[in-house]
């Protein structure tokens, strides 16, 4: 086959600032796919659109390409309107486990194809992995009969979807080539319209516990996601919410799993009844449901009437019992205050360090490890009142985990200022 342009040229055109055509964008995807373009190649081109950036149509073209190099899902025939959210991850982020049922107890079939955690930031799957018997890889019929019994499903992508961006996404983690709008905007939305969802609320996290550390550039990144999301035809709108701090009392699988369930109940911590909420209300306002009220479905136990369907249906025991880290390790606070600060990347770190997370791909998690916090920053705390507790399988991991929480929580004389944890809309 006589091939159409020649990589080392879009490699240097990118290099220079030039724009890509949409031919020459397509190419470049589709032969990265088959393999003519090599590793080396692409991950050289990555690294020039990181320093260089791209047009919004060369955006645009380049989720297009994506998308087309593997397969699209549609979900016309099951007679709901599909809503589906993204969040860019973050530490104790399980908004999902809540927000999936709760939506989906207004009749409204979410299909929440996620995906496992790698770093300090936890995924969805091996969140619910947890859950004893519960099963991550359906079939597509099995997926669209669970959404049509039950309404929602969170599920594995399968390896069909957008290849292209499991490749890129692979090469540009192990080159420093991750934190490019226009790479991480392709690669999210790509997956997400290859999906088939005809709504997408996305929550952009900024500060220290995300992706992207600075407001301006989270703001950036939400408005390329939801430029790619309505031109693709997809009601796209987007949260932009703050990740200084971690978000909830848990951070940790299993403990996460439990979160979630206190929030099913009616209960749970505020900063994650409020993003589920909040979240909640943006998904049922794009299929047309503006008036809904989803913290009336979490107080009266319809929201959990649906997890447990939800979890069940994909082998799971709702009620069986979590499992919890063999040894835990708490610390106290050495004065009486205020807790000032509490930083989430170093909670986060802590908590792969105790097993909740990954650090290769192919690592398996522990489902009990984790950090339960027992206080939020502006709570008053008395000298040997717990601040917070580490979980782990092995003893040896706590030492590690406590080194990366060194300097990482503060107490003070008076409250921190208060932030306000969802500071924009778009879209
Ligand atoms: N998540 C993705 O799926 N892709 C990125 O590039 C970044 C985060």
């Amino acid at each position: 086959m006589t091939e159409a342009f020649d990589a080392v040229d879009l490699i240097r055109a990118k290099r220079d600032g030039r724009e890509l055509s949409t031919a020459e964008i397509g190419w470049l995807v589709d032969a990265f796919t088959r393999g003519y373009v090599a590793d080396e190649q692409m991950s050289a081109w990555a690294m020039a659109v990181l320093l260089n950036g791209m047009t919004r149509r060369e955006i645009r073209d380049l989720t297009l390409a994506m998308i087309a190099s593997g397969e699209r899902m549609s979900f016309a025939d099951l007679g709901k309107a599909t809503v589906d959210k993204h969040s860019t991850g973050g530490v104790g982020d399980k908004i999902t486990l809540p927000l999936a049922p709760l939506v989906a107890s207004f009749g409204v079939a979410v299909p929440q194809l996620s995906g496992r955690g790698l770093g300090h930031t936890g995924g969805t799957l091996d969140k619910l992995e947890a859950v004893r018997g519960w099963q991550a890889y359906l079939s597509p019929e099995a997926m669209l009969a669970q959404l049509r019994d039950v309404g929602a499903v969170i599920c594995a992508a399968g390896p069909g979807l957008a290849p292209a961006d499991k490749k890129l996404y692979a090469l540009r983690d192990t080159t420093g080539a991750v934190e490019a709008i226009p790479l991480i905007a392709s690669s999210i939305m790509s997956k997400k319209i290859a999906e088939g969802t005809g709504a997408l609320v996305l929550d952009v996290k900024f500060g220290e516990g995300a992706f992207m550390k600075d407001l301006d550039l989270a703001r950036e990144l939400a408005r390329t996601m939801v430029d790619l999301g309505t031109d693709a035809g997809v009601a796209t709108s987007a949260l932009l919410t703050d990740m200084s701090v971690p978000l909830g009392l848990t951070i940790g699988n299993a403990l996460e799993v439990r979160e979630s369930v206190e929030v099913l109940s009616g209960g749970g911590p505020d900063d994650v009844v409020e993003l589920t909420v909040e979240l909640a209300r943006a998904m049922l306002a794009a299929v047309g449901l503006p008036d809904a009220d989803p913290a009336a479905a979490l107080a009266d136990g319809r929201a959990m009437d649906v997890w447990r369907r939800m979890i069940a249906a994909q082998g799971g025991d709702p009620d069986a019992p979590l499992p919890t880290g063999r040894e835990t390790e708490t610390v106290t606070a050495p004065t009486s205050g205020v807790l000032a600060e509490q930083h989430a990347l170093p909670f986060g770190i802590a908590a792969w360090r105790l097993g909740a997370g990954r650090a290769r791909q192919q690592d398996p998690v522990s489902a009990g490890a984790g950090i339960e916090l027992h206080a939020k920053p502006g709570d008053r705390v008395e000298a040997g009142q717990p601040l917070f507790t580490l979980h782990a399988d092995e003893a040896a991991r706590i030492p590690r985990a406590l080194d990366a929480l060194n300097g990482a929580w503060s107490i003070g004389d008076t409250p921190p200022e208060p932030r306000p944890l969802i500071v924009d809309r778009i879209g």
